[in-house]
């Protein structure tokens, strides 16, 4: 039997329109039974409802198995709207781990900043919950600006009992936890919580480097590292090591995951410079979209997607500008659903 899922669909602002589309319209093309609960969220819904997360927003994802999100972000808003919607899906809806994917495709070159050609394929997941996320305490004054960082042992263990079990599930070899513990009060704790949360899985390989070895390595060569954990900024940082060498933001998706609520977003964010052009490579979300499947245990319709993804890298014609090509965001969509209505 076919099971049913209700997926509250929030595109926002800037690209996550554009993007979202092409993401729903690939999961239109699997054999699953989808409703989709589309909400406005950021700065249009902040604009036309004075408010950046309207209660039906927020109604839609308590409902829902699992939220596809775009990005949030405005010209004309202030500050506080992406903190608003970002605070609600990650900590007060506790999608505590935020996995990052990011593998380097066939057919995708890796940039020219780039001193390895050698397979890519590293996860960071770094905390959603805590350390500079987005409710820490902080002031600005005139001369002086603040941020407090707060790292809780619970915390730390509910992330690195989640990293490991991942590591198991998925089969994978290594985990290292990166973090600055020879100096930071707060990642001594993540570190030690790290090793203890090691003993229950002796099975699993496991090291320690500290982010700025870290940073080097992953620049010479990411192939050096499997499955990583780090707190929340140092996870934002050495992502972007990484994606500088997979083909740039258009190709890094994100999971973002708790006990029984996870949300999927592409890291690129609103990328408002482009937005409104239909140039934007939606490769991000529809991989977001296809985390999403795996999550919610559709592992098959899942590999469906990256298959396409894949088939369409590899074949070199259809790809949007920052891949080389000058396809629009709708011809790339268009290209990975038909491959996946062909595959079901
Ligand atoms: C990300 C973003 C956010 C983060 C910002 C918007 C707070 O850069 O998801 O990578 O650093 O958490
Ligand atoms: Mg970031």
């Amino acid at each position: 039997m076919v099971r049913q899922y209700k997926i509250a669909v929030l595109p926002g602002d800037g690209i996550g329109p554009e993007v979202v589309t092409e993401a729903v319209k690939v999961l239109k093309a699997t054999d699953l039974n989808l409703e989709y609960m589309t909400r406005k969220v950021g700065g249009k819904a902040y604009i036309e409802d004075e408010d950046p997360l309207p209660p039906e927003a927020k109604q839609a994802c308590d409902e829902a198995d699992a939220v596809l999100f775009g990005a949030v972000e405005h010209h004309y808003s202030p500050y506080m709207i992406p903190r608003k919607v970002l605070i609600f899906l990650r900590m007060e809806k506790n999608a505590y781990a935020n996995v990052r994917p990011l593998k380097l495709y066939p057919g995708v070159h890796p940039s020219k900043y780039a001193s390895t050609q050698k397979d890519i394929d590293v996860v960071i997941v770094r905390d959603n919950a805590e350390g500079f996320a987005l409710k820490h305490d902080g002031y600005l004054w005139k001369d002086m600006g603040l941020d407090k960082r707060v790292i809780t042992q619970l915390r730390a263990q509910q992330l690195n009992m989640y990293v490991y079990n991942y590591a198991i599930n998925e089969k994978r070899k290594k985990i290292t936890c990166i973090d600055k513990s020879t100096w930071l009060y707060a990642d001594k704790l993540f570190r030690s919580t790290f090793e203890k949360v090691a003993e229950c899985y002796p099975d699993i390989e496991r090291e320690h480097v500290i982010i700025d070895l870290a940073a080097m390595k992953m620049t010479q060569d990411p192939s050096l590292f499997d499955v990583i954990v780090t707190p929340d900024i140092y996870g934002d940082i050495l992502s972007a090591i990484i994606i500088a060498q997979i083909g740039g933001l258009g190709m890094a998706p994100s999971a973002s995951i708790g006990d029984d609520f996870a949300f999927f977003e592409p890291i690129h964010g609103t990328a408002l410079d482009i937005a409104g052009k239909g140039i934007a490579n939606p490769m991000a979300a529809i991989l977001s979209a296809k985390l999403m499947l795996e999550w919610l245990g559709e592992k098959r319709e899942a590999k469906l997607i990256e298959d396409a993804v894949c088939a369409l890298l590899t074949e070199g014609k259809i790809r949007t500008s920052d891949l080389g090509g000058s396809s629009k965001t709708s011809e790339v969509g268009d290209a990975i659903a038909s491959r996946v209505a062909m595959s079901v």
